[in-house]
């Protein structure tokens, strides 16, 4: 199986348009302390570090919902291609924490963090997704009803450690301790219009351990596809009112019970 992490920050970004910036620089599982993906180090080694997060091409987002590098922040072109493997991957068990470290977040860049998984059918350290609907949610913090946002205040709060857990029931999602998990994160934000949401996408992969055996069987969403234009939380003004509620963009966040 595949988590995936979303992490959507809606900004509202006026005339000047903030390009910036953020990505998982560090993934904790218990004790474990796992560098990210780090754009503007690793294609420069000689032979570049292996990390269990898929390539990113640097801390910028992605707006167009409709591209493949929604998926995992991949390009479309220029050499990384959308979700392209991760050589590695982390062992973590059904109802265990995940805490995703994030470079420091803009604080104009405020929005929510939703987080999905997916399950890889076959070995994670080769699967692309592609367009196939796979991912489910299992988290999601968007505005609290005292306006504050997941990202940028309760991140900021938190040092910039987003934690979320893996579903106690999403044990073993293969008989053998073996399914080989895709964490993705994304955080979008700056919405006022479309394009302006800005998605900051991040595939983690994961082995999930334990011994139960559930999966959504429906319900499930592909990236691209799961948001567009017109979803709710998409185009949002986050300056409009600030005790408007927030609607959180994709399906429902999956409780186990299918
Ligand atoms: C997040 O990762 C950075 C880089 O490894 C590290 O310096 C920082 O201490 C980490 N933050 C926390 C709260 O652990």
């Amino acid at each position: 199986m595949f988590p995936l992490i979303f992490a959507l920050s809606v900004a509202a970004l006026t005339a000047t348009r903030v390009n910036a910036h953020g990505y998982v620089q560090e993934v904790v599982i218990g004790d474990t302390h796992y560098t990210g993906y780090l754009p503007y180090q690793d294609p420069y080694y000689p032979v570049p570090p292996e990390r269990i997060i898929r390539p990113i091409p640097g801390n910028g987002p992605v707006t167009d919902l409709s591209l493949i590098d929604v998926q995992c922040n991949g390009y479309t072109d220029g050499g990384v291609i959308g979700s392209k493997p991760a050589p590695l991957f982390a062992p973590v068990a059904a109802g265990q924490e995940i805490k995703l470290n994030w470079t420091t977040w803009p604080d104009s860049h405020v929005g929510p963090m939703i987080t999905y998984l997916a399950r890889a059918p076959t070995d994670i350290t080769q699967w692309m997704p592609g367009n196939a609907a796979v991912w489910f949610k299992v988290a999601e913090s968007g505005k609290t009803a005292d306006g504050k946002w997941a990202a940028t205040d309760l991140l900021s709060a938190a040092d910039s450690i987003y934690t979320f857990t893996i579903p106690p029931e999403a044990q073993g999602w293969t008989i053998h301790h073996s399914a080989r998990d895709l964490l993705r994160s994304i955080a979008l934000h700056g919405a006022f219009e479309y394009p302006g949401a800005q998605d900051y996408p991040s595939c983690i992969q994961i082995e999930v351990s334990g011994s139960g055996n559930a999966l959504p069987t429906d319900g499930l969403v592909s990236f691209p596809g799961a948001y567009t234009e017109d979803t709710p939380g998409i185009v949002f003004d986050v300056y409009d009112d600030p005790s408007l509620p927030y609607p959180i963009p994709g399906p429902a966040v999956w409780t186990g019970g299918n």
